[in-house]
């Protein structure tokens, strides 16, 4: 049975969960997921890298930029569906890299499309490095 210590317990953790959620929220911009990145890889991004990264091929049919296109700076063509996507850098488009389960979500699909594997932490960063230094 949940006694009133056990509800007000409940209460608070979901209190305490609700907050994180936001503070979440309000701390997504383009350089909050640039640093989750790096910390995960343990190194800065590098954009040099990312911009090679985005226009290759690595074995299969798409690089990135076949459907986000190359620099990402204006809207462009699914490879695929030929629906619009608008522009992928966040100074062109300022819902870009906004929401982390949205950077999570699509980097997991577009990585097993184009690398048949997700992608590293160390290519999520240099990835968001390249598109934050786009300009
Ligand atoms: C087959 C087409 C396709 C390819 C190839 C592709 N993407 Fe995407 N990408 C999409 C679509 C569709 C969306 C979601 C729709 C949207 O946000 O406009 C998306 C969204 C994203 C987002 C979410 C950004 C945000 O915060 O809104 C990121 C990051 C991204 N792609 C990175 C990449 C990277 C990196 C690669 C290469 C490994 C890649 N994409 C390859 C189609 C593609």
């Amino acid at each position: 049975m949940l006694n009133f210590r056990g509800f007000q317990r409940l209460a608070v953790g979901a209190a305490g969960g609700t907050l994180m959620v936001c503070v979440q929220a309000i701390a997504a911009s383009p350089q909050a997921e640039l640093m989750r990145w790096q910390q995960a890889a343990g190194q800065t991004g590098d954009a040099a890298k990312g911009q090679v990264f985005f226009g290759q091929r690595h074995g299969g049919e798409w690089s990135c930029a076949s459907c986000h296109g190359q620099p990402p700076i204006n809207d462009s063509k699914h490879a695929s569906t030929g629906k619009k996507i608008a522009a992928l850098a966040p100074a062109f488009n300022a819902e870009r890299l906004t929401d982390s389960a949205k950077v999570d979500k699509w980097f997991k699909r577009n990585c097993k499309d184009v690398l048949s594997r997700e992608c590293t932490a160390t290519e999520k960063a240099d990835v968001l490095a390249y598109l934050i230094g786009l300009k």
